[in-house]
C-alpha cells in the first residue's frame, strides 16, 4: 500500500472535531498544530499532529514512499465545493458585459439569455465536448485546492440532456482516467423556464422523469424563485426527488424571500442555499432541522447585490458552509476567492470561512465522516498552501495560494 508523509508543517490547520456541521461558537474554533505532520496509507489518514508525536508513534512514516518537507507552509483539509454547476457548454461573456452596463440578470433570462442561453448550447454540445468542459474546470478547482465537488445538472430542462449532463458527470469519476476530484450528483431539472412553457409544464416534466434520472443523481434541486418556480412547484419537485430516493437541496432566497429555504428545512433537506434574504422564522427552522446554509458570494459579487448576512445566521445557531456556485453567470472555480469574500464581504473570521468551506461544506454533502477535516481514519484529502498559515488562502490575493494538493492520498496536483 503506498503511504505518504508530509512533515514539518509550519501550521496544519486540521479542523478536528465531531464529524458534524459546527455551529454557533464551534463555527469559528479551528485547531492549529505548529510544526504539524500527516501519515497516510493507501486513501487514508492514519495519525494527524505534531510532527515529533506523528514520527514517534508511526516510525515507518520516516520511510514513507512520498515525504513531503513542509517546511514553511501551512496544511489543511482538501477543500469541499458544494454547490456548482461545472457542466456546460457555450460562453456568456457577452451578458457579463450587458450587465456591467445595467441590465438585470432577470432581464437577460426573460428574453431567452441566461440560463435558457447555457440550455442551448448544452443541448447541442456532445457527451465528449462537456466532459472536455467539465474537466478543464476540475482541474482548475483542483489546482486551487478543492478534492470533492458537487455538480448538478439543469442546463437540459428536458429528460435527454439532463440524462446526458449526469452522465458526463459519472463518466468524469470512472475509468483509469478518472478526475481526482471526487464528484456530487445533483439532478436540477428545474432550473428554468424555457420560453413558450410554463413553470407547471417543466414541473410536470421534472417529477414525471425523476424516478428514470434519479439512479444517476444523489440529491434533487430546483431554483425557487419569483418568476421561475413557486413554493408549490418547488415542493412538487423536490417531493418528487424524495420519493425516488434523493437528499434535498434548493436555490432560495437568492433574489428575494420567497420561503424556499423554510421548504427545505420543512421537508428535512440537507442545504438550502444562496440565501440573500432571510427572516428569524426561517433561521428557527433552518437550525431546528439542521439544515446546512450553503452561502454562494460570487454570485451576489458578479450580480452587485446584496451578501448573506452570515453574522446573523451563524449568531441563530445554523451551520454556515460557502461555496462557489460555479456557473456560466458566476464563472469561479476557486474557494481561496470564495474564502476572501467570506471574510471581507460577509464579516465571517478566517476560522469560520475555512470550516465553511471544509467541514461544513462536507455536511452540506452528507460526507463529514469522510472528508472535511484531517484526522486518522479519513480520507487522505489535503492542500498544502505557499504560506505558512491558512490565512494565506485569503490574505494573498489575486493569485493561487495553493502549492500542492493530496487526493485520496496522492499527490495530484503541484508539488514540494
Ligand atoms: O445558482 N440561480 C440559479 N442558478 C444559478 C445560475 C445559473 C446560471 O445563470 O447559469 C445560480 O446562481
Ligand atoms: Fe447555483
Amino acid at each position: 500500500m503506498p503511504n505518504l508523509l508530509i512533515r514539518n508543517a509550519a501550521e496544519l490547520a486540521t479542523v478536528a472535531g465531531p464529524d458534524a456541521a459546527r455551529a454557533g461558537a464551534a463555527q469559528g474554533q479551528v485547531e492549529l498544530i505548529p510544526d504539524g505532520a500527516v501519515y497516510c496509507e493507501g486513501e487514508r489518514i492514519v495519525a494527524a499532529g505534531p510532527t515529533d508525536e506523528v514520527l514517534a508513534m508511526h516510525p515507518q512514516s520516516a520511510q514513507a514512499e512520498t515525504v513531503l518537507d513542509a517546511r514553511g507552509r501551512a496544511v489543511i483539509p482538501g477543500l469541499v465545493d458544494c454547490h456548482a454547476h461545472p457542466v456546460f457548454a457555450g460562453d456568456r461573456s457577452d451578458e457579463y458585459a450587458e450587465r456591467l452596463r445595467g441590465t438585470p440578470y432577470m432581464e437577460i433570462l426573460k428574453r431567452g439569455g441566461g440560463i435558457l442561453k447555457s440550455v442551448r448550447h448544452t443541448r447541442a454540445a456532445s457527451h465528449a465536448e462537456l466532459l472536455a468542459g467539465l474537466r478543464e474546470r476540475l482541474d482548475r478547482a483542483l489546482a486551487q485546492g478543492t478534492t470533492t465537488l458537487e455538480a448538478k445538472s439543469g442546463y437540459g430542462l428536458d429528460e435527454s440532456t439532463e440524462r446526458k449532463m449526469l452522465e458526463v458527470i459519472r463518466a468524469a469519476n470512472a475509468g483509469a482516467d478518472r478526475h481526482p476530484i471526487d464528484l456530487v450528483p445533483t439532478l436540477l431539472f428545474a432550473h428554468a423556464v424555457p420560453q413558450g412553457s410554463s413553470a407547471d409544464e417543466v414541473v410536470k416534466a421534472a417529477v414525471e422523469a425523476t424516478p428514470r434520472l434519479a439512479p444517476l443523481a444523489e440529491y434533487v434541486d430546483v431554483f425557487c424563485e419569483r418568476g421561475i418556480f413557486d413554493i408549490a412547484q418547488s415542493r412538487k419537485v423536490l417531493e418528487a426527488g424524495q420519493a425516488a430516493g434523493l437528499k434535498v437541496k434548493a436555490h432560495a432566497e437568492e433574489l428575494c424571500l420567497l420561503g424556499g429555504a423554510k421548504l427545505v428545512a420543512d421537508l428535512g433537506g440537507t442545504s438550502a442555499d444562496h440565501l440573500c434574504f432571510t427572516d428569524d422564522a426561517t433561521i428557527a427552522a433552518m437550525r431546528q432541522a439542521g439544515t446546512v446554509a450553503v452561502f454562494l458570494p460570487g454570485t451576489p459579487f458578479v450580480l452587485r447585490m446584496a451578501y448573506s448576512d452570515a453574522r446573523r445566521w451563524i449568531a441563530g445557531g445554523v451551520a454556515v458552509a460557502c461555496a462557489t456556485d460555479l456557473n456560466p453567470n458566476c464563472y469561479c472555480e476557486s474557494l481561496p476567492f470564495v474564502f476572501t469574500l467570506s471574510v471581507y464581504e460577509m464579516k465571517m473570521t478566517p476560522a469560520e470561512a475555512l470550516v465553511a468551506i471544509t467541514i461544513n461544506a462536507a455536511t452540506a454533502l452528507d460526507r463529514a465522516h469522510e472528508i472535511g477535516s484531517l484526522a486518522a481514519g479519513k480520507l487522505a484529502d489535503m492542500a498544502i498552501l505557499r504560506g505558512p498559515s491558512y490565512l494565506h488562502l485569503g490574505y494573498h490575493l489575486g493569485g493561487n495560494p495553493v502549492q500542492a494538493v493530496v487526493k485520496r492520498g496522492r499527490v495530484v496536483s503541484g508539488g514540494l
